[in-house]
């Protein structure tokens, strides 16, 4: 998802819908404890403890490709890429970038190429807009079903995440475009855009083509029926005229970030679905005010879907749920899990992961006999980290078993939000009805688990969780456990207040962008990261430390640059974040910016993480700004060891106003596939500004790129 709001664009989503009173840093100041040097301590003995029960669970691991990992080497070993400006991927020498699937390419056969000049229709079949999140699961050489290890014939699972109306309909329609009264052939388009494409891709030899003559070939859409499962399907909160029970929906939007399960399924996470629904309170109790506003539910849609279809619309105008979609914007929220193997399965929305803008899923490594454990962010400012862990205990047996063990994983379990501690320690807490503080939060008085699930957010206010600088993507180190999240910047942390400094959100300064625009805040955001206690992903408590913090290399190295960031690695607003499953250490990290952009297009860093707390405790001092009398403040936090450029480099490139997101790899590790979203966002077609990826007088068009390693070795090691 763009992050333009620096520069005051494209202000959708990621709002501040946060208004509790919760997690004042001052509070948690005052409650610092300094054990830092006991954390430290107990955090070694139990690592060398652990570091052998972690090894035999590695063959229970069905989540690891088979194919012989290798350890990345100690240090990075290819030439950074300098930043730029250019409208072209620019790799790492000694790499080779192609492009392998466009918006708009057909995939089914007896579908005419895309012409790109805005008549083009079918989305159904045809890749969607805004490429993000994605994976690639190996299939079985017979096209017979899953096989973890193929790496030349796979399933690749891709996210649509949004549209770019300019580009997706002709120039005289753009012009006429009123959200109060849509031509309902362009929102069919549009809709049909949006969602999930399931694709077989296959590399003969020649590098990987998509295959369109695959039955598995498939796209789920904002009109494709949906599953309700877990706590909350069934209830009142779910009832539609679409469905009276409360049991299904219709349609996902604003698929940002994935997820993957270990029994061989896709999930996909709805980010900023609120956007996409014409809300009003009239007619509404005080209770569904207060929940539909924390959601930021407004009666403003992003499309206008609603003047075309009543799904969109979320007002009270008949006689009850069943007679209108009041409740239509509760059945979004969710993450969604696909069974790419079997395409005329219907997707599932598990409600007990809980319901808020959910950039992505990410699971902790599978042990048998104990639960399934995945991490989870709300990328909106000031939000939350939350954990799910299942009831059930992981058993092998499942490793096939599809959207059947999904149910049997994924609806029960217990839902947590983070809260880091002052003292460089955190706590899981529990979002159970069962809480005293859930169950007497004052707020909002919750009715039951449904209620809970259905309004994360509220229940987390009312544990008091931490707010933090938009949670992004996640991954879990695949040999230590420990767990990365990237918190993409905060244009409204501030120096005191509901958004006041914190630990774990320490910096408040003052970039400037293009000499005459000033951004304030956490403008180029970091990346969290902690160690669950006893390296057990279920734990409620966990140490933490900021492995490293977005700058420019020339800003002020005692208070912004603090992970000492150079002209080969520096960076701002960390997004995707992935670990190779294949050269085991090996970190990628992907840029969403609107902050850097006048210096560089956004980019793909490789990295060498070591782990919690292997730097120092780091008092930073917020940034005096003209405009703001707030005295300066202190803060510590736990900076992690500086990488250095050995152990972080820029390793591509993309073009002008592009999001380099999504990342997934074959088993054998030779091939990465890389997402650049929404070249030239900011052009039209009078006024392009990238003509990325096919040249002079095309729309720009998000894609797909195969990466490989010239030498046909594994990428980045
Ligand atoms: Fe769709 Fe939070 O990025
Ligand atoms: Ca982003
Ligand atoms: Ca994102
Ligand atoms: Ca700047």
């Amino acid at each position: 998802m763009e992050d333009k709001n620096l520069q005051g664009k494209l202000l959708i989503g990621h709002d501040d819908c946060n208004n509790s009173n919760n997690e004042s840093f001052d509070d948690v100041l005052s409650q610092r404890l300094n054990r830092r040097d006991l954390m430290k301590l107990s955090a070694g003995l139990i690592g060398s403890t652990l570091f052998g029960s972690f090894m035999s669970g590695c063959n229970s691991d069905e989540t690891t490709p088979a194919t012989s990992p290798v350890a990345a080497a100690a240090l990075l070993s290819f030439t950074p890429v300098a930043k730029n400006m250019n409208d072209t991927v620019t790799v790492a020498t000694g790499y080779t970038a192609n492009v392998l699937y466009r918006v708009g390419d057909p995939i089914k056969l007896g579908v005419n190429n895309y012409l790109n000049d805005g008549t083009d229709t079918d989305f159904d079949s045809r890749s969607g807009d805004c490429h993000d999140g994605m994976k690639y699961f190996g299939l079985k050489a017979d096209n017979s079903g899953y096989e973890l290890t193929n790496s030349t014939n796979g399933l690749m699972c891709i996210n649509h995440e949004y549209i770019n109306q300019n580009y997706l309909h002709t120039v005289a329609e753009v012009a006429a475009i009123n959200n109060a009264s849509r031509i309902p052939a362009q929102v069919d388009k549009e809709m049909a855009a949006h969602g999930v494409a399931v694709i077989k891709i296959t590399n003969g030899g020649t590098g990987f083509a998509l295959d369109k003559t695959s039955g598995y070939n498939r796209r789920i859409t904002a009109t494709t029926p949906m599953k309700l499962q877990g706590v909350a399907a069934g209830s009142s909160y779910m009832v539609t005229p679409y469905s009276t029970t409360g049991m299904a929906t219709r349609g996902t939007v604003n698929n940002c970030a994935n997820g993957y399960t270990p029994w061989g399924t896709y999930l996909t996470c709805e980010e900023n679905w609120n956007g996409y629904f014409k809300y009003s309170a009239t007619g509404r109790t005080a209770k569904e005010v207060a929940a539909f506003s924390r959601y930021g539910l407004s009666a403003t849609s992003r499309y206008g879907w609603e003047s075309v279809y009543t799904q969109w619309m979320a007002t009270v105008t008949g006689a009850d749920a069943t007679a209108d979609y009041r409740y239509g914007p509760n059945t979004f929220g969710y993450n969604v899990e696909i069974d790419p193997f079997n395409p005329t399965s219907t997707p599932v929305k598990h409600t007990a992961m809980g319901r808020f803008a959910h950039e992505g899923c990410w699971p902790a490594k599978a042990t048998a006999g104990k639960p399934v454990v995945f991490y989870m962010g709300d990328d909106s400012k000031g939000e939350y980290i939350y954990k799910f862990v299942s009831t059930q205990n992981w058993d092998a047996a499942d490793a096939t078993g599809g959207l059947t063990a999904g149910a049997k994983y994924l609806d029960s379990g217990t839902l947590y939000v983070a809260k880091f501690n002052a003292d460089g320690t955190g706590n899981w807490l529990k979002l159970d009805i069962s809480e005293t503080a859930i169950a007497t939060y004052a707020t909002y008085t919750f009715a039951d688990a449904a209620d809970v699930a259905v309004h994360s957010r509220l229940a987390a206010d009312a544990m008091g969780a931490t707010k933090m600088d938009r949670p992004e993507w996640g991954g879990v180190h695949p040999t230590t456990g420990e767990v990365y999240m990237t918190l993409t910047n905060n244009s409204n942390r501030a120096k005191t207040g509901s958004y006041g400094l914190d630990a774990a959100n320490p910096r408040y300064y003052t970039d400037t962008y293009n000499v005459t625009t000033t951004n304030k805040g956490n403008v180029n955001g970091h990346i969290i990261r902690w160690k669950e206690t006893g390296s057990e992903p279920a734990a409620t408590t966990f140490a933490w430390d900021i492995y490293l913090f977005g700058a420019q290399s020339d800003a002020n190295a005692t208070n912004v640059n603090l992970s000492g960031l150079t002209a080969d690695n520096d960076f701002s607003s960390p997004d995707g974040l992935w670990f190779s499953d294949v050269s085991k250490g090996l970190m990628w990290i992907q840029t969403d910016d609107g902050a850097y952009t006048d210096t560089t297009n956004c980019m793909l860093l490789a990295a060498l993480p070591g782990s919690v707390n292997d730097g120092t405790a780091t008092s930073v001092t917020s940034l005096a700004v003209p405009t703001n009398g707030t005295a300066d403040q202190a803060i510590t936090t736990y900076v992690g060891a500086k990488p250095g450029t050995t152990k972080l480099k820029r390793f591509l490139v993309g073009p002008k106003d592009c999001e380099i997101t999504g990342i997934t790899e074959t088993p054998d590790g030779k091939t990465i596939f890389v997402n650049v979203q929404h070249p030239g966002e900011d052009g039209t077609t009078t006024a392009l500004t990238s003509h990325w990826p096919d040249g002079e007088t095309t729309r720009p068009r998000s894609s797909t790129i195969v990466i490989t390693k010239n030498d046909g070795g594994i990428v980045g090691i």
